[in-house]
């Protein structure tokens, strides 16, 4: 085991979201909202956020797809971090979500950047074709992450960036939960992206830890 002289605790969670930029009003707006209409709050942090779009700005990326919309919290960030005709298109399977995120999209100063798409997210990864976008988020059901991570080798091609959140496993990584099957299949992931010669990647502890790899 490599020495780690640097832990990452609470403190340390704190002390950089003390030093990333936060919500704007409009933002939280939309979390405090969508919490009224009883969607969960379980949408990625800011300094997540910040880490994703500094990312998608390096990369110059214009097309992102999302599975997860939830709020459209993620999605508005993403698409704040992208050129004019820019364009996140996300998937989000359960109508309620997508009703608020498209109503909030609709008001927000990412309108005409993000369109969502209701289904599935393997039935409609299915449909796209290759190389159609340059970077994906998956932030949707943990079981498969390995599907949508197939799907999106290909939708993205060599340069592409993958990033996929909840590699800590809702804080439950290391936790004793042998019926939890949600831990299981990020416990999975993690080792699929690992092994995979063809992407360069690494977990960011930031958040619930994000992963962020290039295809080679
Ligand atoms: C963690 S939330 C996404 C949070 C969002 N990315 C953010 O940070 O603002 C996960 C979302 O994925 C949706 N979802 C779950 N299973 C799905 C599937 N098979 N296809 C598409 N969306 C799915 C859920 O309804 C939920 O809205």
């Amino acid at each position: 085991m490599t020495d780690n002289p640097c832990r990452v605790t609470q403190r340390h969670y704190d002390y950089v979201a003390e030093r990333t930029r936060g919500d704007d009003d409009f933002l939280k707006s939309l979390k405090a909202e969508a919490a009224k209409a009883g969607i969960p709050s379980i949408w990625i942090s800011p300094a997540q956020a910040s880490l994703m779009q500094i990312v998608l700005k390096l990369r110059g990326a214009k097309r992102v797809l999302e599975v997860g919309t939830l709020a459209g919290y993620s999605a508005i960030q993403m698409a704040r971090a992208l050129p004019a005709d820019g364009m996140v298109t996300t998937i989000e399977l359960e109508p309620k979500h997508a009703d608020f995120a498209e109503s909030w999209i609709a008001k927000s100063d990412v309108k005409g950047k993000v369109r969502v798409l209701r289904g599935k997210g393997a039935d409609l990864l299915a449909t796209m074709p290759a190389k159609s976008a340059d970077a994906c988020f998956l932030d949707a059901d943990k079981d498969n992450y390995p599907v949508y991570l197939d799907h999106c080798t290909r939708i993205l091609g060599k340069g592409g960036l993958v990033m996929a959140d909840n590699a800590f496993a809702f804080g439950k990584l290391f936790a004793d939960v042998p019926d939890d099957s949600g831990v299981h299949a990020v416990r999975r992931f993690n080792d699929i992206m690992a092994a995979r010669k063809d992407i360069h990647g690494v977990i960011a502890p930031i958040g619930d830890g994000c992963w962020v790899g290039v295809l080679e």
